[in-house]
């Protein structure tokens, strides 16, 4: 549907006013590539791709986050979420971490959460938007959602001042409430003020070092120690809806900040008294080595029946034969000629990582059925590795643990900007914020570049190009709304040479105009909602 070049914030604009800080990972303009992203999430990347307006084609710039990153299709999973939102129908959202977990406990109606955090360092605008309507509408699904205003991230990281946050986060507050989100079901906080927060972060703080910040983020001896731990606050950020129980979490964002979800993950998997993994011989073995030993169990427990025991050597052997070598086939075959008779048997294993005695005491008599013992670890054989997750969690939380659930994420694709390019906040005609006087939302509409042709004859001719259309993005991304019938006449339309842009344009200022001054009255009407809100909206750390 889109054709996307550009990067940016999670907000869905890239942040050019700001100075460059070492590592800043969501910083993308010119002159600094987020180094933590691939290529093509980047605006240095100019390849080409189309795509077909309900994002079911393939999508260049974003392959490398999946190839590289391990971020996940969204695609793939979309037949499992319940009554999906438009955003993830027409491909808005592209990708994800995790988010079955999520799925799956919609589908069961079971506890889940969905947090997102907001830098309040300007006017709220369309590319925020997409975050406020996905938080809202998994409130709307049943789960407890939260919004979070980093305002300590704003101040170490942009250095803005205590009273340009104040200003800001309110702006950024009547926006979500005005577009739907329930305060009173919901939770609202900002970093600054939540004690509870700042003990997380202490804590997860404890699990992580200079250098791996320094790997993650690019930050160095000159980074200065509150931007730091602006970085163990979103960290926590990502796990506080957990604290009171341990649940699946969603965290709507933009790829920029998928290095943050990876490090909550991470942590998250630190703090945990046991991790559980599957396992086949008494020896430890990383995924790949695990999925060769997979293959060979297989394999041979086919070929020798339900009572002969599959041996290791054999395994070693049957992999020697049947693998190409490789780096993972040749260390797991040295792994099992060492074992040599032991039997090669499917099981989970429990490994103690920050468990006390009792805990790990606790564990073993918890488990039912067959199970060995070992110092640090124990293997079970009747337990699937879900039950075994649920069961370590259980015990876990009974002696004193956190019992995180690893957080799950969604991204969205960054919006192009009006005027081509990037959006970018220091560009107001390249984007359009909340706060816009509807008229210039019009306007600014109307002034926008398209994929229209040269002339009217061309484009019935050929063809206007929607994939590479901002106003077509906004149409797909807003003004269409919940109307996919609207979306795909649109497209289909311009792509058919029946719509000419003029028109088309006419049509999308519109629609802006409406809803803007719809917004900004609804704003008004939430102004009490907010002052009821439990949240502080003004600072008292004035000093900068
Ligand atoms: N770092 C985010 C940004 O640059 C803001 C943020 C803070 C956040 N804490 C979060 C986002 C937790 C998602 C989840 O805008
Ligand atoms: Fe874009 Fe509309 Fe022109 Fe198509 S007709 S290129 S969607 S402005």
């Amino acid at each position: 549907m889109t054709r996307h070049t550009d990067s940016g914030r999670e907000d869905g604009t890239d942040s050019t006013t700001a100075e460059p800080l070492p590592g800043e990972i969501s910083e993308s303009d010119d002159s600094e590539v987020p180094r933590t992203l691939p290529d093509g999430g980047t605006a240095t990347d100019d390849g080409e791709t189309t795509l077909d307006p309900w994002g079911s084609a393939t999508v260049a710039d974003y392959r490398k986050l999946f190839e590289e990153f391990g971020i996940e299709e969204f695609d793939e999973m979309l037949a499992e979420v319940p009554d999906p939102h438009y955003l993830m129908r027409r491909g808005v959202i592209f990708g994800h971490r995790d988010y079955r977990r999520v799925a799956r406990a919609m589908q069961n109606d079971e506890p889940f959460a969905a947090l997102s955090g907001f830098m309040p360092t300007g006017d709220p605008h369309i590319g925020h938007k997409l975050v406020f309507d996905e938080l809202i509408w998994h409130q709307q699904q049943g789960g407890d959602a939260y919004a979070l205003i980093a305002d300590l991230e704003a101040n170490s990281a942009r250095g803005m001042t205590w009273d340009e946050i104040d200003e800001h986060a309110r702006d950024y507050l009547l926006s979500l409430l005005a577009l739907g989100f329930d305060p009173e079901e919901g939770e609202l906080y900002r970093q600054s003020d939540n004690r509870e927060l700042q003990d997380l972060a202490f804590e997860l703080g404890a699990s992580a070092n200079f250098s791996e910040l320094e790997n993650i983020y690019g930050f160095s001896g000159e980074t200065d120690v509150s931007h730091m731990q602006s970085v163990v606050t979103q960290m926590a950020d990502i796990l506080y809806p957990q604290l009171d129980e341990p649940k699946p979490t969603v965290i709507p964002v933009g790829p920029d900040q998928d290095p943050h979800v990876r490090l909550a993950r991470d942590l998250a998997a630190r703090t945990q008294f046991f991790g559980v993994t599957k396992a086949y011989a008494s020896f430890e073995a990383d995924e790949e080595e695990r999925e060769l030993l997979a293959a060979a169990y297989a394999a041979l427990s086919e070929e020798v029946g339900e009572e002969e025991t599959v041996r290791c050597e054999d395994a070693a052997d049957w992999l020697e034969a049947e693998m190409a070598p490789d780096d993972a086939r040749d260390s797991v075959i040295a792994k099992l000629g060492e074992a040599g008779k032991e039997p090669l048997r499917p099981r989970v294993r429990f490994l103690d990582r920050n468990a006390t005695d009792e805990a790990f005491e606790a564990l073993i008599d918890a488990i039912e059925g067959e199970k060995r013992v070992f110092d640090e670890h124990i293997d079970t054989f009747e337990l699937s590795r879900e039950d075994a997750e649920d069961l370590a969690r259980e015990v876990e939380m009974d002696h004193g643990g956190y019992g995180f659930v690893a957080p799950s994420s969604i991204y969205h694709r960054f919006m192009t900007g009006l005027t081509g390019g990037k959006m970018s906040s220091s560009v107001p005609a390249s984007h359009i914020s909340l706060l816009d006087d509807p008229e210039d939302g019009y306007d600014k509409v109307k002034a926008a570049t398209t994929g229209g042709r040269e002339t009217a004859e061309k484009q019935r001719e050929l063809g206007g190009r929607a994939d590479e259309c901002p106003v077509y993005e906004l149409y797909a991304y807003l003004l269409a709304g919940d109307d996919d019938e609207f979306a795909k006449e649109v497209y289909d339309e311009c792509v058919g040479g029946e719509r000419l842009c003029g028109d088309c344009k006419e049509q999308a200022a519109q629609l802006m105009r409406e809803f803007l001054a719809e917004h900004q009255e609804k704003r008004e009407e939430v102004e009490d909602l907010l002052e009821q809100a439990d949240i502080e909206l003004d600072s008292d750390r004035k000093r900068d």
